[in-house]
């Protein structure tokens, strides 16, 4: 469903607190691998905080993924061709939607976001960019079939998911979304879509525990934000920010390590660790060529182009809508 003007996506007791991240949290922490939900990352501080790491010298795949849309702008326009309706997955960047819809000559753009004031600001710069060019924001979980603007319903759809986003969901949860996006997109849509590679170890362990310590400040960030929105008590003195790559899922992992045993409460609950023992807060999973394949068929969609940088770091992956069934 399209979010009407003022109807809130985030449901809030009266204190304020956000009652689904306070769920989350809750429930995360009594499980035996403590984990919280990524999307947690992103309060403002979380926000700028994650805007310093694409700037990282250690984290290349926003720069990779710039690299692609730069240099690859007129093969990429050439197979998408004029005149379709760009749905961006997120709130858009100011450096690769730009980018691309200047590449390609759209006929509108509607980028889908749950966060309504992120979505309002990041498309008022977008219009002012590109007068002319109709921007239709839609404040919606895009993890689910949403339904666009009735201004674009005749007009054949590209959907844009940059950034590798996808990675940050285990296989279950990306194969959801692919299918919702062809849902959302209809008949006739193609999908523009950054996989992160996998690659040597410590040039991704670097990426995601940088030196000058920003990735480390965005992952004790969520311990941060639970004290100031939870009335938590977290020690976060006594907690170190660790990447780890897992070979057998092919992923980085964030996790916040205990340096020593703590106990703490949020909302009034009580909860122990012992030294060593981490909340793991994120994956980062990385794909081989074929493994991206299998993830985008499995999720309905049909690779019909790849690119990667001159590094061969990162890719970018041109997909169809496929068919529903096909023999055998
Ligand atoms: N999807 C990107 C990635 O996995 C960006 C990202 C999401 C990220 N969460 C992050 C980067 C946490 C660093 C740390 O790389």
């Amino acid at each position: 469903m399209t979010a009407q003007p003022g109807l809130k996506l985030v449901k809030r007791d009266a204190s304020g607190v956000d009652l689904a991240f306070r769920a989350d949290v809750l429930a995360g922490l009594a499980e035996a691998q403590k984990a919280i939900p990524a999307r947690w990352f992103y309060d403002d501080a979380g926000s700028a905080l994650f805007e310093d790491i694409t700037q990282l010298p250690e984290y290349y795949p926003t720069r990779a993924e710039t690299e692609i849309l730069q240099t690859r702008a007129a093969e990429i326009a050439g197979l998408i061709g004029p005149r379709r309706a760009v749905v961006e997955f997120g709130s858009g960047s100011s450096v690769k939607t730009p980018l691309l819809l200047s590449a390609i000559e759209p006929s509108a753009y509607v980028p889908l976001d749950i966060a309504g004031d992120f979505l309002r600001a990041s498309s008022a710069a977008l219009a002012a960019k590109f007068p002319g060019l109709p921007v239709l924001p839609v404040e919606a979980d895009f993890m689910r079939r949403v339904e666009l603007p009735a201004d674009v319903a005749h007009l054949p759809k590209l959907g844009f998911f940059p950034g590798s986003t996808i990675g940050n969901m285990i296989a279950r949860t990306a194969t959801d979304l692919l299918r919702s996006m062809k849902d959302t997109l209809g008949d006739g849509a193609l999908l523009l879509i950054g996989l992160d590679l996998v690659k040597d170890e410590e040039v991704l362990l670097g990426a995601y525990d940088d030196a000058s310590g920003v990735t480390a400040q965005f992952n004790l960030n969520l311990l941060a934000r639970i004290n100031r929105e939870l009335g938590g008590d977290v020690p976060i003195a006594s907690f170190a920010h660790e990447a780890r790559w897992n070979d057998p899922f092919a992923r980085i992992e964030m996790h916040l390590v205990a340096r020593e045993s703590v106990s703490f409460t949020v909302s009034g609950q009580r909860f122990s660790m012992g030294a060593g023992e981490s909340i793991h807060t994120e994956n980062s999973h990385k794909f081989t060529k074929r493994s991206a394949q299998l993830l985008l068929a499995a999720g309905g969609w049909e690779p019909i182009a790849r690119w990667t940088d001159e590094a061969r770091q990162f890719s970018l992956v041109l997909a169809e809508s496929g068919a529903t069934r096909s023999a055998p």
